[in-house]
């Protein structure tokens, strides 16, 4: 069979990734400008300003990519992009910037969901894995239980009815003076944390459905940091950010594990950014090594957003005849 190469952008926030990766799963090259420093001052992404850096670094990038790799665009077989969903200003320079390059080269464009793109990681850390299985998307943007029933087709069981877990966790870190993007600095300081130190409501469950809700969660946090900051009560922060981790694991955990008892699944799998958070991975190990069940967990640096995943599910949308024409276009929020 011949061997499918694509070139692959992501530009859906505030990274720009470009990546080659041949049938999906064999990595050739990736090349990524990480633009959290130029955020960190305003404590979250700028929207504008990650769109201009993605201008600025995008093309360098490819010809980063390109030498670096030793792959001439001419033994390519086509380009792929993430179109949405993502900040539309940032998602356009990507779309746009791969609608030249098919111009240029004659290449046919794969376009990608985001999401689809988080779970084309897991391919790509466990080249034996194939889908059926059930996987839980945590993200900035995102948070769903989905059953993966094909490398194409995925069905939502269940997802947030407000802010995503990954902007729960970036708030929260915030609010206890973490650096930006505070997800990731909580989980470190929760390490030395006593997680049963603060007292945080049960987060809702809603009746038949698998449904998330991480606003109410978040605000009771907010509250009990402001009555502490007001009394002048010290908590350190580790106990604090260790006490949130655990109840945003635990509710995480307890909808994914339901619903896999109850459907039957014994193949489950995390991604998205948060897949990376240690409680989470550590205690689902846990249940499913007690459970006799697998687990699938990208490996560290496939769980943000990168181009690698990109071009692996490029690689099965490839396969289905899913070529965009150059009207192709960014949108913000696509549901799968
Ligand atoms: O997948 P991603 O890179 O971008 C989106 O698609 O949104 O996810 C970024 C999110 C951020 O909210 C970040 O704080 C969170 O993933 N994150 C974590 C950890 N690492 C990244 N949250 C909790 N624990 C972590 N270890
Ligand atoms: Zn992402």
């Amino acid at each position: 069979m011949n061997l499918i190469k694509i070139l692959a952008v992501e530009s859906s926030c505030d990274d720009t990734s470009v990546a080659i990766v041949e049938n999906g799963r064999k990595v050739q090259g990736c090349e990524t400008f990480s633009q959290v420093e130029k955020h960190k001052i305003f404590g979250g992404v700028v929207p504008e300003i990650a769109s201009r850096n993605h201008i600025e670094s995008i093309a360098n990038l490819v010809k980063i990519l390109l030498n670096k790799s030793k792959i001439k665009f001419n033994e390519l077989d086509g380009l792929a992009v993430t179109y949405g969903p993502g900040l539309v200003g940032s998602l356009l320079v990507g779309v746009n910037f791969v609608k030249g390059l098919s111009i240029a080269t004659g290449l046919p464009i794969v376009p990608v969901h985001h999401v689809k793109a988080h779970v084309a990681a897991l391919y790509l850390t466990y080249p034996e894995l194939e889908p059926p299985f059930l996987c839980l998307v945590v993200s900035g943007g995102h948070t769903y239980i989905l059953e993966v029933l094909g490398y194409a087709d995925v069905k939502i069981i269940s997802r947030t009815r407000d802010d995503s877990v990954g902007e729960a966790f970036d708030k929260i870190g915030r609010k206890l003076g973490l650096d930006h993007p505070g997800g990731v600095h909580l989980d470190k300081l929760a390490e030395n944390g006593n997680p049963g130190r603060v007292k945080l409501p049960i987060p809702l469950k809603f009746e038949n459905t698998y449904d998330f809700s991480f606003s109410g969660l978040k605000t009771a946090m907010i509250n009990i940091i402001n009555n502490l900051n007001q009394k002048q009560e010290m908590i350190n922060t580790e106990d604090m950010a260790a006490s949130f981790r655990r109840h945003v694991v635990e509710y995480l955990i307890s909808n994914f594990v339901q619903f896999a008892e109850k459907n039957n699944y014994k193949k489950l799998a995390i991604a998205g950014g948060v897949s990376a958070n240690l409680l989470l991975r550590r205690e689902l190990e846990k249940i499913c090594l007690n459970k006799n069940w697998q687990l699938f967990k990208p490996i560290l640096e496939f769980c943000g957003d990168n181009a690698v995943m990109v071009a692996s599910q490029a690689f099965y949308e490839y396969q289905k005849n899913n070529f965009a024409s150059l009207d192709l276009n960014a949108i913000s929020s696509e549901s799968l």
